[in-house]
């Protein structure tokens, strides 16, 4: 018989509110074509092939030309518009294809928005969208075109849902039309706010209740080169001006290469830290040390020319934290904040390793130190969790003072079913950890065949308690990668997936929110005995406020059990808990998304004891209240 001991009258470390978080990387489509609710791809026609996304619509009795133009454009950041010649003798145009089709949903408003300048004639623009299947979901035409740029705006009800419809520009009449900025945005974003987010894909998020977001990479930061980089600073103000860059998962694996992924940067990181505000999340903004990726090119800035880089950051600081009156304070003002966001940590670097990590890595703590002191600095590891970059790494992170050190792991689920016990004897008077990237692989690391499966999750939930049991090392924690695209995807297993109208919660999505949602205020100490090693995990948190006993525990075995939870000087006189169980290899999926979802199940009390029955395969949370 398994025996749970919790022993309330010895708490330990308190747990830091922010524990368990999310990371946001643009992968797998997860901003462009996910996230940002923007339909139209490449809508500034700023992709290398401009053309790319659009094709051309010409029925058999039209005469008509399209071209890619460059002079005066409608901004200066996106040199490249579309211009549409006709005789008029039929409607002809464009369609734009969306991310892997565009996802409407019948009756729900969209708004179109177009820059346009007509050169000559009275033409009209037709407007049109189109299912799959060819049928006309919804049309109307645009009129009193004029002869310099302007922005047109109109709202659009398809009739009919469609996961992969198209959105159609069609002259109607002789002339020539030039077109940029092509947009189209479901009305019904995150917060209904113009040109924002897709609301189911916040929405799990906001679920989440998650204490922080880390963004906006993971190894887009670094880029493969360095003027392939993430820049903050081109990611904010007007969306027209935010200049285009390649994704470096475009390319990245030649096994799934995606060469319409570019960042238009919609979401930027004003937008980032808006989410933050959003969804409770304290915002964790990882910039570019002055390294390119280590895994692409690995090029490194000349130290005599780090200090624009060290800059950035300090500027970054600005942006987020100072008045509004301030030179960066107020660039946020004017997009619509003129309160701080309240910036308390700022990450330097992602998987770097070596000297020239630390060397860079220094610098910015000189820096940071004489002028932000009161920023928490966060460095990486490296991308494995104990391989001799580590090694080399962790000492030096101790002689530089940073505050927070970020550890990755991917790994199969046994990786984390034997690593429990990693932080027992981890030094508590250096850096902290954030361990910023982990998910249990079903396959192995970039195979294409890791699943989302169950047995993942609860190795991830096993592992987990061992973070909350040394809450007093371990500060933060977060799944990776975040988003996933079924349809453009790069990585493979992520907490949640999409298409072009649904979000599905994956078994990891819900261990994740389980400890989210309990995460409990104070470590208790916690014992497992009368069990075969490596079958029961445990540990357990007191909520601070209602005085509840929170334990969590992962049972690993096909077998159904039973445990005896001993509270050690307390009684138990009420207990709920809920349980994410089934087979090791489910998944939840489009068709079935929730096959592996928690559900709550009664708690018997005898006596001073709970007698709890431990499902096979199974990831339990039970609060108590005691008497
Ligand atoms: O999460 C996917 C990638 O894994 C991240 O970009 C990188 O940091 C890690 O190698």
């Amino acid at each position: 018989m398994t025996t749970i001991t919790v022993h309330p009258p010895k708490p330990g470390a308190k747990i830091n509110p922010q524990m368990w978080g999310v990371f946001f990387e643009d992968i797998n489509f997860g901003a462009d074509g996910g996230l940002y609710a923007e339909l139209v791809k490449n809508r500034s026609f700023s992709f290398p092939d401009p053309m790319m996304g659009w094709h051309k619509i010409s029925p058999s009795k039209a005469r008509g030309a399209l071209s890619v133009q460059g002079d005066d454009p409608y901004a200066v950041q996106h040199p490249r518009y579309l211009r549409l010649q006709s005789q008029g003798t039929d409607v002809f145009g464009v369609a734009n294809e969306g991310f892997r089709g565009i996802g409407l949903k019948a009756g729900e408003a969209y708004r179109l928005t177009l820059r346009l300048r007509c050169l000559s004639g009275t033409p009209a623009l037709r407007v049109a969208l189109y299912g799959e299947n060819g049928a006309v979901l919804e049309q109307t035409e645009l009129s009193g075109l004029a002869g310099a740029w302007e922005e047109r705006s109109l709202e659009l009800r398809p009739a009919a849902t469609d996961p992969k419809a198209k959105l159609y520009l069609l002259m109607v009449g002789a002339g020539a039309v030039d077109i940029d900025f092509v947009s189209l945005f479901p009305v019904n974003t995150w917060k209904q706010r113009p040109g924002g987010l897709r609301a189911d894909m916040v929405q799990a998020l906001a679920d989440l209740r998650p204490g922080f977001l880390r963004f906006p990479g993971g190894c887009i930061v670094e880029g493969s080169e360095l003027d392939k980089r993430y820049q903050w600073k081109n990611t904010i103000g007007p969306a027209e001006q935010r200049p285009l860059l390649i994704n470096r998962w475009n390319y990245e694996f030649l096994h799934r290469p995606a060469p319409d992924y570019f960042q238009s940067f919609g979401l930027g990181f004003y937008e980032y830290f808006l989410l933050c505000e959003d969804i409770g999340a304290a915002p964790m903004p990882i910039l570019n040390c002055g390294m390119a990726c280590q895994f692409n090119s690995g090029e490194l800035v000349p130290l005599t020319d780090l200090d624009p880089f060290i800059q950035d950051a300090l500027d970054l600081i600005a942006f987020a934290n100072g008045p509004a009156t301030s030179e960066w304070g107020a660039k946020r003002a004017a997009m619509g904040h003129p309160e701080p966001f309240n910036l308390t940590m700022l990450g330097i670097g992602n998987e770097q390793w070596g000297p020239q990590y630390i060397e860079r890595l220094e610098r910015f703590v000189t820096a940071f130190r004489a002028q932000h002191p009161e920023i928490k600095l966060i460095a990486s590891a490296g991308p494995e969790p104990a391989d001799e970059r580590f090694q080399y790494l962790w000492p030096k992170f101790r002689d530089l003072g940073v505050d927070i050190v970020d550890e990755h792991c991917y790994a199969r689920p046994d990786w984390f079913f034997a690593n429990t016990h990693r932080y027992d004897a981890y030094d508590r008077a250096g850096p902290k950890v954030f361990f910023g990237e982990y998910a249990a692989q079903s396959d192995k690391m970039v195979s294409v065949d890791n699943r989302n499966t169950l047995e993942c999750a609860l190795g991830e939930a096993a592992y987990m308690t061992g973070l909350e049991r040394n809450a007093d090392v371990v500060v933060m924690a977060s799944y990776a990668p975040l988003f996933a695209h079924k349809d453009a995807w790069q990585w493979t297993p992520d907490l949640l997936w999409v298409d072009n109208l649904a979000v599905v919660r994956t078994p990891n999505y819900y261990v994740q929110q389980m400890f989210c949602h309990n995460r409990g205020d104070t470590v208790l100490p916690t014992e497992v005995s009368g069990t075969a090693p490596g079958t029961v995990f445990a540990s357990a948190a007191r909520d601070d406020v209602t005085g509840e006993i929170i334990l969590k525990i992962v049972h690993r075995g096909a077998a159904p059990g039973y445990a005896d939870i001993v509270l050690d000087a307390v009684t138990p006189v009420h207990a709920r808990q809920i349980v994410l169980s089934g087979e090791p290899g489910a998944t939840n999926t489009f068709a079935d998304p929730a096959r592996i979802a928690p559900l709550p199940a009664p708690v018997v009390i005898v006596g001073p004891k709970l007698s709890l029955p431990l499902k096979p395969n199974a990831f339990t949370v039970v609060r108590i209240k005691t008497g």
